[in-house]
């Protein structure tokens, strides 16, 4: 019986514990959000070459939020550079340009064992990640 006892204090102490965790890991703001991509067309898994949504409005609304969401921190609100980062308003808005965006994005900024910044592939969909290059079209400085 006061082995059952000591097994239910256990018990509540876990649950005590992992709700607690839980709360600290939903409260840093390095967590990566969702991205709900309801309205745009779907692109399956492998990734195309051109933005697909290049002036789509449904994307634009999207890409803003997503963008603020999980790059803001360190390329800056509205994509004006807080400093740490380079300015995405100047990345250039033709095949080279998406194909950068594209493996910067996927494959993030990891040197030395560095990471300057962290990978999206896996993270946020092709469908978010073109939205947000949608969004960053729109604020381009050229
Ligand atoms: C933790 C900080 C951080 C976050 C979050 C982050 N980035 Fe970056 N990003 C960087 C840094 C730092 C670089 C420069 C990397 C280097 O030194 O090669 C960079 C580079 C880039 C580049 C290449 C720019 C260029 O001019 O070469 C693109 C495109 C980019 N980021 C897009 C994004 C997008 C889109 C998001 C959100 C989905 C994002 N980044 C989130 C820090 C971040």
């Amino acid at each position: 019986m006061q082995d059952l006892q000591a097994r239910l204090v256990l018990l509540l102490m876990g649950i005590v514990f992992s709700v607690g965790g839980a709360s600290v890991y939903a409260h840093g703001d390095v967590q990566p959000q969702a991205v709900d991509t309801t309205g745009l067309e779907p692109l399956g898994d492998a990734w195309v070459e051109r933005n697909p949504y290049s002036g789509n409005e449904t994307a634009i609304k999207i890409g803003a939020s997503a963008y603020n969401q999980n790059c803001a921190r360190c390329h800056g609100l509205g994509a004006v550079s807080g400093g740490i980062a380079p300015d995405l308003r100047e990345l250039p808005f033709d095949a080279e340009g998406d194909e950068w965006y594209v493996s910067r994005v996927r494959n993030g900024a990891i040197r030395n064992g560095v990471t300057y910044m962290p990978k999206f592939e896996g993270i946020l969909s092709q469908e978010a990640l073109w939205a947000i290059r949608a969004w960053l079209e729109t604020v381009a400085d050229q």
